[in-house]
This record gives structure tokens, sequence and C-alpha cells, in this order.
């Protein structure tokens, strides 16, 4: 590749989504940088990736990572407050990224965020990712907005995989309410190309990332306990219970497994589009043909995001 190949930014390019933009890129034959708190995660993409720290500390160091860029992919968010991670950060951080690129004459943001913020919303997952994408409106520099709903698939996926090992695992699965409530995942690598697409925009551009099936999330997990071959009862509790189960799990493996706040957010039907879908990869195809890998392993957030961190 020469040095006169345009290069992008991919924030958590050895990441979740990070990894499938960057991979995407590099396939289409451009040259990707990444931001990460993590540099030296063992990675398939270390090689072919320049890798820069987040430097949230220091704005010009940040606008230097940032030189001679053509797009940046901003996946950077928080799923929830924890020692000195916090929302009020991350939209902080998110803010100087911005006026980073801006100062480094990059050319594009692709923004990665949530569908249906809202900046009246009681969830400050919802709330901050609304901030942000105004903040980012703000920047004067031009911006494609990427709202997905909920991610699976790839190596690095969390939810559904931790669903699935839960479902492996324990004799009974709880399901916040009565279940009914719509879900309708997208899967990472349409995701990726969703953003990727919507670089090549004119003027500036919000889109929801949506995967074509959308279900109540009773029968998400109907397909998932189908798939791992568990024959345990799937019972409806209230959403405080479902918080109270979710905090003894997450003290057992470890980890912070779902917030009340993820609870209510599902609940309010929150992670579905109203635009025609986007996606292209069904979840209940995917799941079908990951039935022995998916939920083998637990997915740490905690150890991805707070361990070993330098
Ligand atoms: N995952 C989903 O189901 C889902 C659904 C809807 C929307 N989204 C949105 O999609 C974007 C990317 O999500 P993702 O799941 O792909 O995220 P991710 O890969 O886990 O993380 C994305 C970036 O944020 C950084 N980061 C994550 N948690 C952090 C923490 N606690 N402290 C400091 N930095 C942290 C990561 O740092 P490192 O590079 O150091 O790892 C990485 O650079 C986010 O904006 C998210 O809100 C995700």
């Amino acid at each position: 590749m020469s040095n006169n190949t345009p290069i992008d930014v991919v924030t958590g390019a050895f990441s979740y989504s990070g990894s499938h933009i960057a991979e995407g890129l590099l396939d289409c034959g451009r040259r990707v940088r990444t931001l990460t708190s993590h540099p030296d995660r063992p990675h398939r993409l270390q090689a072919r990736v320049e890798t820069y720290a987040y430097r949230f500390d220091d704005p010009a160091a940040l606008a230097h990572s940032l030189e001679g860029v053509d797009t940046l992919y901003n996946t950077f968010w928080v799923r929830f407050d924890h020692g000195q991670t916090s929302f009020a950060n991350a939209i902080e951080s998110s803010r100087m990224l911005f006026f980073a690129a801006k100062r480094a004459g990059v050319q594009r943001i692709v923004h990665v965020s949530i569908t249906n913020p809202s900046i009246d919303s009681p969830l400050p997952y919802f709330r901050g990712k609304a901030l942000v994408e105004s903040a980012l409106a703000q920047t004067g520099t031009r911006y494609s907005i990427v709202r997905p709903t909920w991610l699976f698939g790839g190596q690095r996926d969390v939810l559904v995989n931790n669903i699935a090992w839960i479902l492996r695992r324990v004799p009974v699965f709880a399901i916040p309410g009565n279940g009914g409530y719509p879900v309708q995942p997208v899967h990472v690598d349409d995701l990726a190309r969703i953003c990727i697409e919507a670089a090549q925009a004119d003027d500036d551009l919000v889109v929801d990332a949506a995967g074509p099936e959308r279900m109540p999330f009773v029968e998400l997990v109907a397909l998932v306990r189908a798939a791992v071959g568990s024959h345990g009862p799937v019972i409806p509790v209230p959403p405080l219970v479902m918080t109270a189960a979710a905090r003894a799990l997450g003290l057992l493996v470890g980890d912070v497994v779902l917030t009340r706040d993820e609870i209510t957010g599902l609940m309010d039907g929150l992670l579905v589009s109203d635009d025609p879908p986007r996606g292209e990869i069904a979840f209940s195809q995917w799941l079908d043909d990951h039935t022995t890998s998916i939920g083998s392993s637990y997915a740490n957030e905690l150890h991805r995001h707070f361990a070993a961190r330098p």
C-alpha cells in the first residue's frame, strides 16, 4: 500500500464494531489508523493498522493523531459508569475528539450512535448519545451519524453471546417483564458496511442501522435457547428482580452483566428502527450457522475495557 493511499481513522479497531469497520476499509484498499486505550491488545488487525493511544488529556496530541486523515469513524463510548469512567466523561471526550478532527482537517466524521437517542431521555446512555450527536453537528465538519439497534455477530459479540452462555449453564433464564417489547438486531458486518457507505454521502446524513428481522425479545431468547439446545424454563420477572438477578450473576462472573438502565431501554422498545432495514444478515439465519460456537465462553466487559489498561 503506497503512502499516497488515503488514510482513515477508526477508533477501537482492536475492539468490537471498530474492528469490522477497519477490516471493511482495508478490504477496500484504504489505509487505517486506530485510536485506542489498548494499543497492544492481541488482534488479527495489529499488523495492518497504525496505532495511536487516545489522548483525551492533550488536545494537541489528539489532533496530531488525526493529521492527514480523510474520514474519522468514531465508535468511542462507554456502556456504564464505572470507577473513573462515566457517561459525563465520555461526552466530554467525544467533544474533544470532534474538535481535534476539525483542527486536523479531517474531511468527514462517521459517528456510531444508537437508535432513538433523546436529550429528554431519563437514561444516561440515550441522553448522552443525543448530546454527543448535537456536539458533532456543531463541530462544523461534515458528518454521517449511523444509529445501530443492537449488534450481534463477530468474535467480540457481548450481548447475544452472553445470553447463549447463560442459557447453556444456568437452569432457568429470567427475562424482564413479559418479553413482548420489540428488538431488531443488526449484524456487526452490516453496521460496518452501512458506516463505510455513509462516508460517501455528499451532505450531512443520519441513518439507522437495523437488521431485517424484528421480533419480541422473548422470541429472540427462544431462538437462542433452541440454538444452544437449552431446555430450561424462561421466566418473566419484574424489572427490579431482573436487576437484582443480573447483579448477582455479575458478582459470580466478575462483570456488569446488564444494568437497570439497559433493562429499561430494552423494555421501552428503543432498540428498533421505523425505517426500512439497511441490515441484510438475518439474526435467525446467523444463529443457525453458529449453534456450536455461540456462548461457549463468557464475554466479560470489565476484563475487556478495564483490566490491563496501560
Ligand atoms: N454493541 C452494541 O450492541 C451496540 C448497540 C447500539 C449502539 N452501539 C454503539 O456502537 C458503538 C461501538 O460499540 P461497540 O460495542 O463496538 O464498542 P467497543 O468496541 O466495546 O468500544 C468502542 C470504543 O470505545 C472504547 N471504550 C469502550 N468502553 C470503554 C470504557 N469503559 N472506557 C474507555 N473506553 C472505552 C473502546 O476502547 P478500546 O479501543 O481501548 O477497546 C473502543 O475504542 C458505541 O458508540 C455504542 O454506543 C453498540
